[in-house]
């Protein structure tokens, strides 16, 4: 039980490879959220985000833009908290995983399990997925390319490491972890997320590797120069040093704050944190998170949205085009947080026309054009209520209680639908009692109509304050209630006794003009200085034209051809190419092809690939040949 009243919410820690997308902001956006309703309810709150900024992909991405790793991550950090200040994402602290506190902090966790005998020296040999900073299991299925297996996760390719490693003894914690998620069914959220990370776990755990000899940048291994930290070992570890673990001046901040209550996280990461890190804490003897909530992806297309696909829609343009709020109530009423959803300009459009404009805009509006036509500003609550507004009160006392249920469960698209149905019954309300005939010839009966609409907004203003806080603040202003709410709004609403001072403010919401969603996308397109290559790359790749000369299938292989490819004066190669759902022989053998010349040859199923053949995905991601206009020599090198 929760006996402190506290609220610790996190996001996962970003990747610093470019500035950040929908997609994190999407994660900040929940935390933010709960951690506003939380506030509501009356809870002191922490929410904690910040970025990741170790390992193989930064230390890359660095290589790639010139820069030393510190110097380029440090260029991101401001535009990861401009975007969250545009987006009024209150966040309490900011964690780099370079800070030295973290650092230190992650050495003395390593050290202290060392000794307990859960971290040990071995050696490692397996695939890595270098975007997911992740060995994957080897196993016969993993799709296999000409370049290796490829990642089951984010379906790129994998490359072969064998090194000296540290290990954590994960394989001891099998039957803890399955325990938790017995005794604990509410740690992960949703349930089907829970049922993936049971039957991996049951198919048993390998202890993990933490550490790495060929990547530098990162965390040094205390006690061996030769070794940084795993990634993950050094990020799942920021939950913990961000609120003073392993130091010694926050150790009543540690003690009060952790276990933090939710951890929100994207569907790709749940291994991490529902397997590995409650390992890591049990090693270390610390309490658990309460819940993982695990989010679904926003995607375009089948594909998820995200800076290495290109697909990806500036936030700020969204916001600007937008407004913040408009954009903060899309992406919470629009996605289920345990699916994904599909990212559409039209449905932002229609959500802000139909949702805001018309339906809790034009509440507002309404009520108070028609106060001011008839010189209202002073409202006072009635004596007794008429039946309709009792029914409208019951109905926004039944709203509390379903809006608290579909919080605690995580689902605020739920909470928003059921605040709009009772936006929908307060209109339908404000219409039936036909105010502008009572201001004529009752007003009492009047000022009550007016006082249940203005009760009506307080409620749906404070129930919604935690997705939209500027609007519902503008809300709240034009009923005079914007001064000193008090610290538990959410039972201040119940009772119909309140007076209100009306004020006139701007429309709220304007109805937006038709754009596409390629439109939004058209806006990302000048490159991030980090994905430029300079001359010097492009002269690494040699690319040179062949003719396929023979094509036969690769035995035990459903998807590689072998070729034998002429190349003119440079002689012949064998090519493997994976592209036998795409072509037949026949519609190979006598083209001529463009080719990765200067490739080192690996070994497929027992044959020596020389080289790479290009092609074209279509729209449907069909295979299509890059042959030249008219034919050229074999051995003619791209220029
Ligand atoms: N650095 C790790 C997390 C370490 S936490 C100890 C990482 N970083 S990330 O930048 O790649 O992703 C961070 C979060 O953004 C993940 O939860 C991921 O699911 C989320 N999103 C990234 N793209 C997304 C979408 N297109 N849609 C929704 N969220 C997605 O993983």
């Amino acid at each position: 039980m929760n006996t402190k009243n506290k609220f610790f919410i996190t996001t996962p820690i970003y990747y610093v490879t470019a500035k950040p997308h929908l997609g994190s902001l999407y994660s900040t956006l929940i935390a933010d959220v709960l951690a506003r309703w939380h506030k509501l309810l009356g809870k002191k709150t922490f929410f904690l985000t910040g970025t990741d900024e170790h390992g193989q992909k930064i230390a890359q991405a660095a290589q790639a833009a010139n820069k030393e790793p510190k110097e380029f991550v440090d260029q991101f950090i401001d535009a990861y908290k401009q975007l969250w200040k545009d987006y009024d994402l209150a966040y309490d602290f900011f964690i780099r995983t370079t800070d030295q506190y973290h650092v230190k902090a992650v050495q003395d966790w390593i050290i202290q399990l060392m000794e307990k005998g859960d971290i040990y020296k071995d050696y490692y040999r397996g695939w890595y997925c270098t975007p997911c900073e992740a060995f994957v299991v080897e196993e016969p299925s993993l799709d296999q390319t000409e370049q290796g297996p490829l990642c089951p996760v984010c379906k790129r390719v994998t490359v072969l490491v064998s090194e000296e490693s540290y290990f954590f003894r994960l394989s001891a914690y099998q039957d803890r972890l399955l325990a938790l998620y017995q005794e604990h069914p509410e740690f992960i959220v949703p349930k089907e997320r829970a049922n993936e990370v049971i039957s991996f776990v049951k198919s048993g755990l390998k202890d993990l590797s933490i550490s790495r000899t060929t990547v530098k940048w990162g965390i040094p291994f205390p006690g061996d120069a030769m070794h940084v930290t795993y990634v993950w070992a050094d990020a799942l570890n920021n939950y913990i040093t961000a609120v003073g673990y392993g130091q010694k001046e926050k150790q009543q901040d540690f003690a009060y704050w952790w276990p933090a209550e939710v951890h929100v996280l994207g569907k790709d990461i749940v291994r991490f944190h529902a397997v590995y890190w409650p390992a890591f804490l049990m090693a270390s003897g610390l309490a658990l998170p309460k819940q993982l909530l695990v989010h679904g992806w926003i995607k375009v297309g089948e594909q998820k949205m995200s800076k290495s696909l290109g697909n990806i829609v500036d936030p700020q343009w969204l916001a600007q085009t937008y407004g913040v709020d408009q954009m903060r109530y899309y992406l919470m009423r629009q996605m289920s947080i345990s699916q994904d959803t599909q990212f559409d300009i039209a449905d932002i459009e229609q959500r802000i026309s139909a949702d805001l404009a018309n339906d809790l805009g034009n509440l507002v509006n309404r009520m108070l054009v028609l106060a001011e036509k008839y010189n209202i500003s002073q409202i006072e609550a009635p004596i007794i209520w008429s039946q309709a507004a009792a029914d409208l009160q019951a109905a926004s006392l039944e709203l509390i209680d379903i809006y608290k249920a579909y919080m605690d469960d995580f689902q605020i698209h739920m909470a928003l639908s059921s605040l709009w149905k009772f936006i929908g019954q307060a209109n339908g309300y404000f219409h039936a009692q036909e105010p502008w005939k009572l201001a004529k010839t009752n007003t009492e009966q009047f000022v009550q109509v007016l006082s249940a609409v203005c009760h009506s907004l307080y409620t749906v203003s404070i129930l919604l304050s935690p997705v939209m806080p500027h609007k519902t603040k503008e809300i709240l202003k034009s009923i005079g209630m914007d001064k000193a709410l008090p610290d538990h709004a959410l039972k201040h609403i119940v009772e119909w006794n309140k007076s209100f001072v009306l004020t006139q403010i701007p429309t709220l919401f304007e109805k937006p003009q038709p754009k596409t969603t390629e439109t939004a996308m058209q806006k990302e397109e000048i490159m991030e200085t980090s994905e430029y290559i300079d001359i010097g790359d492009v002269a690494k790749v040699q690319l040179v034209v062949g003719t396929i000369e023979e094509c036969q299938e690769v035995p035990k292989s459903s998807k590689l051809f072998q070729l034998r490819v002429n190349f003119g004066d440079k002689g012949t190669r064998t090519v493997l190419s994976g592209v036998r759902q795409h072509f037949s022989k026949e519609q190979l053998i006598g083209k001529q092809g463009v080719f990765v010349y200067n490739l080192a040859p690996r070994a497929m199923m027992g044959i020596e690939s020389q080289g790479m053949m290009l092609f074209a995905p279509n729209e449907q991601d069909k295979l299509q040949l890059i042959t030249p206009e008219h034919p050229v020599p074999n051995g003619t090198v791209l220029r």
